[in-house]
């Protein structure tokens, strides 16, 4: 199909076949219109098929200058997600809120009947994930995770290497890497907006990485631990008076099938690494090196360093370089939001479904009970 002329809301689509349809616009609602909120107007902005109609933020002003920023000046602003949620002509929102406000606002989206692309992590506990999956299920709509990096083209490659047997029977991976000096601002170092810090932040996505590759399987222990120690220094940190998440944390995670997963995130730390991926398996181990240390983002934009096949050869420890492939950086979050976009207009799966992300959700719910209380917690699913 080839789309090729706007019309208000709807727009004409040439077929393969020569013929003319006219279809409706999807309409979609932006929550929280802060920073991520742009990454997702610019993708919904290039999309011929898409409309944006409203946009909500608590703070007085800001959905409007931001509708205004993208030329969507008929599109209305709220400042509740409750009265965009009221709207019955909206097919879909982003919930581009700070983490606490996940729930809050994925699920009466979610329950007016609205399909639902939510920014990462999920939420922040286990049992804010899981409602909702209720929510999704009794509403019948979706709910996409805003993972981008699984569009990355060595992130697949990593996977399907993993998925051909390759390595046999994987039994240990190692994931997680990290930053020398990179604490950010804003609402990511309030308790109460982003309730966890690197290890939710950052963290979220090198779970997603580990367990995608592996097939997602089950977590069922968390052992952990969590630190402070650069966030809360003022020599380090200049709004450390503000700083109330951890800025460190390491976990060991018994996943079903006898695999270990073992965890280090860190916003902050004297080091230029906590560690590359590795994923050993029982014929061979794959290596995939962070791509720079000092400023490396918790692979958030699918980037990694060399990739390295560990297996024997003739009888002897061999090591192979697999190809990494070239890849724009800027499509790999078009590539989420037009995978929502066409999972909705299709009436097909999620394309990062809850199904999956909420072993990783369980997971960043055991680190943090592991760590406030000083042992391993089981992980209840
Ligand atoms: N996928 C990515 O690459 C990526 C990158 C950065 C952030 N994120 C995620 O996006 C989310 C937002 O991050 P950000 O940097 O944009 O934060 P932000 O603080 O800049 O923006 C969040 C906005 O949500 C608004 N908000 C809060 N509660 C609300 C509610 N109940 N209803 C309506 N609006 C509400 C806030 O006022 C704020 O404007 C976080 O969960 C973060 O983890 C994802």
């Amino acid at each position: 199909m080839c789309y090729n002329q706007n019309n208000g809301g709807r727009i004409a689509v040439l077929t393969k076949k020569g013929m003319v349809i006219i279809m409706d616009k999807l309409r979609i609602g932006i929550i929280g219109t802060g920073g991520i909120a742009h990454s997702h107007a610019r993708a919904y902005k290039n999309f011929e098929d898409v409309e944006v109609v409203a946009g909500a933020d608590i703070i007085p002003g800001k959905a409007r200058a931001f509708l205004d920023e993208f030329g969507w000046t008929d599109a209305a602003a709220y400042e509740t997600c409750e009265e965009l949620c009221a709207r019955d002509d909206i097919d879909a929102v982003s919930v581009c809120t700070y983490n606490s406000q996940h729930a809050t606002c994925a699920i009466p989206a979610l329950l007016s009947g609205k399909h639902v692309l939510l920014e990462k992590p999920m939420a922040i506990t286990l049992q804010q994930g899981l409602d909702i999956m209720a929510a999704e299920k009794e509403s019948g709509k979706i709910v996409s995770i805003g993972f981008q990096p699984r569009y990355g083209a060595n992130f697949q490659k990593v996977k399907e290497i993993i998925s051909s047997g390759q390595l046999g029977d994987v039994y240990y991976v190692q994931t997680g890497g990290g930053r020398r000096r990179g604490i950010p601002g804003g609402t990511f170092i309030d308790k109460e907006k982003a309730g966890v810090g690197a290890l939710a932040d950052i963290g979220c996505y090198a779970l997603d990485f580990a367990l995608n590759s592996i097939g997602y399987p089950k977590p069922l222990t968390v052992s952990a631990v969590a630190y402070d120690y650069f966030g809360k220094n003022p020599k380090y940190y200049g709004e450390a008076n503000r700083f109330s998440v951890d800025d460190f944390s390491s976990a060991f995670i018994r996943l079903e099938g006898g695999i270990t997963l073992d965890f280090r995130m860190s916003w902050a730390m004297h080091m230029d690494t906590t560690g590359d991926f590795i994923f050993l398996g029982k014929d061979a181990g794959l290596k995939v090196r962070q791509p720079n240390y000092e400023l490396w983002g918790g692979a958030w934009d699918g980037t990694v360093g060399d990739i390295t096949l560990f297996h024997d050869f003739m009888g002897a420890p061999t090591q192979t370089p697999v190809p990494i492939a070239r890849q724009e950086k800027g499509n790999l979050f078009e590539a989420k939001v037009r995978a929502f976009v066409d999972a909705v207009k299709t009436g097909g799966k999620a394309p990062i479904p809850t199904s999956q992300i909420i072993y990783n959700q369980a997971i960043i719910d055991g680190i943090i009970r592991s760590a406030a209380c000083g042992h391993e917690v089981e992980v209840n699913l």
